[in-house]
């Protein structure tokens, strides 16, 4: 069976304790998307581990992970990963592949990047690691894939100093080289976690563009990096916060205002620890905003939902989430394509009493209060999709699992 599992808002939606969570019962784990600019936060026990390029099962034992062809990787990350694992006793040997059409991000990549980010009139806030200039490269057919480390002519062509940098990690890279295609193949009955990066409104089709990343970050990714057709992908489960949370510029419709709402913001910014894994910026903070979240859950076709961060609304008197927009004159309940418009677009907010009550013991979803089963049961009808799974907090086990994912 396989199983795809992507962030339903801006990225940073706590897909990374999910996929670990759900990689227990998986054999394989692939990657089919974005690189270094992903940051997935896994906590075990008094341990936390953040994740940049490596799939988050990597912390099970036994797991298989893949890093797909739609990834774009940075060698030198990709090192640093592999040794800060090791340095912490993870055995990663012989378990860590790359499909060999993943794209390589250069150094020379990284500094175009950050250059031209900030000459932008309206910069988008990269995480500046190379991402957009190493996808425009693979889109001008003038990119490098893992298998072109034994293209002798291809290799010649290269910068001096491209070639000098990619010298040391040309042997290590092409040990974990595999053919995607065929390794699937010999591995029919396996059950198959296909990770997403990064969230649908960072999509470079479906989000918010321009203000988003450069890699497929929707479900139909899953199928083009993991080297699989649309009708191989048996299940999308779509993670959310109870909240929302962008980092980088571009529209926010939901976000709290920073005159009336500032103490909300620094609120949820503290008890949600939003501060980005991969830069440190402060994450931007707001409502729920059901119509991005409903968006979502069209345009990838998710199947369940899962909602993560519930417990941080745990003091709260009231919870409010945006249900439509305000668009000069006009009441919108449909994501639009339009910047100006979202730019423009004022939330319209429901508001639900609050539970103040702990939910970091709940482990089923009829112990928890009747107030947050209220705020879960109408997004759910909001957005026509089931909540199947309810995170309470950081822990593996401080989960509520509603439907097993596992099942057709
Ligand atoms: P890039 O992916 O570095 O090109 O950045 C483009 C936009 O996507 C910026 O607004 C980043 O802050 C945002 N972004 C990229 N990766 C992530 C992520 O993993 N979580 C949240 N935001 C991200």
């Amino acid at each position: 069976m396989n199983v795809v599992v992507i962030g339903a808002q801006w990225g940073d939606e706590g897909k990374g304790k999910m996929v670990d969570y759900l990689a227990r019962e998986a054999q394989i784990i692939i990657r089919y998307s974005g690189g270094a600019n992903a940051g997935h936060t896994i906590v075990i026990g008094t341990e936390q581990y953040a994740l940049h390029l490596i799939p988050s099962g990597i912390l099970y034992p036994d797991k298989i992970v893949i890093l797909g062809a739609g990834m774009v990787i940075d060698p030198t990350a990709l090192f640093a990963e592999l040794e800060m694992l090791k340095s912490r006793g993870i055995d990663t040997s012989g378990r860590v592949f790359i499909s060999d059409r993943a794209h390589l991000v250069l150094p020379r990549y990284i500094e175009i990047d950050k250059q031209r980010d900030k000459a932008r009139k309206k910069p988008i806030g990269t995480t500046g690691r190379g991402i957009g200039i190493t996808y425009a490269m693979k889109a001008e057919r003038d990119g490098i894939r893992i298998a072109d480390l034994d293209w002798k002519e291809k290799m010649d062509e290269l910068e001096e100093e491209d070639r000098k940098f990619l010298a040391p990690y040309v042997d290590a890279l092409k040990a974990m080289a595999i053919d995607l295609p065929s390794f699937l193949a010999s591995h029919k009955n396996a059950q198959i976690l296909f990770e997403g990066a990064q969230g649908t409104l960072l999509d470079l089709d479906l989000g918010t563009y321009p203000y988003v990343s450069s890699g497929m970050s929707c479900a139909a990714g899953a199928a083009i990096g993991g080297c699989v057709g649309p009708r191989a992908l048996d299940k999308v489960l779509g993670v959310f916060k109870a909240y929302s949370t962008r980092v980088g510029n571009g529209p926010f419709p939901s976000e709290f205002d920073p005159q009336s709402e500032g103490e909300l913001e620094r609120f949820v910014r503290e008890t949600g620890r939003e501060y980005g894994v991969t830069t440190g910026r402060p994450r931007r903070c707001g409502y729920l905003d059901l119509v991005a979240l409903r968006y979502a859950c069209r345009t990838n076709s998710i199947d369940s939902l899962i909602m993560t961060h519930l417990d941080v609304y745990d003091t709260m008197e009231e919870i409010k989430a945006c249900v439509a927009y305000r668009i000069g004159e006009k009441v919108v309940e449909d994501f639009p394509a339009s910047i100006e418009a979202l730019s423009m677009a004022k939330p319209i907010l429901r508001s639900f009493p609050g539970w103040k009550k702990s939910l970091k013991s709940v482990r089923t979803y009829r112990e928890l209060p009747a107030q947050a089963r209220e705020y879960i049961e109408f997004i759910e009808r909001y957005c026509e999709t089931p909540v199947s799974i309810v995170s309470v907090g950081y822990e593996r086990e401080e989960t509520i699992i509603r439907t097993s994912p596992w099942t057709k």
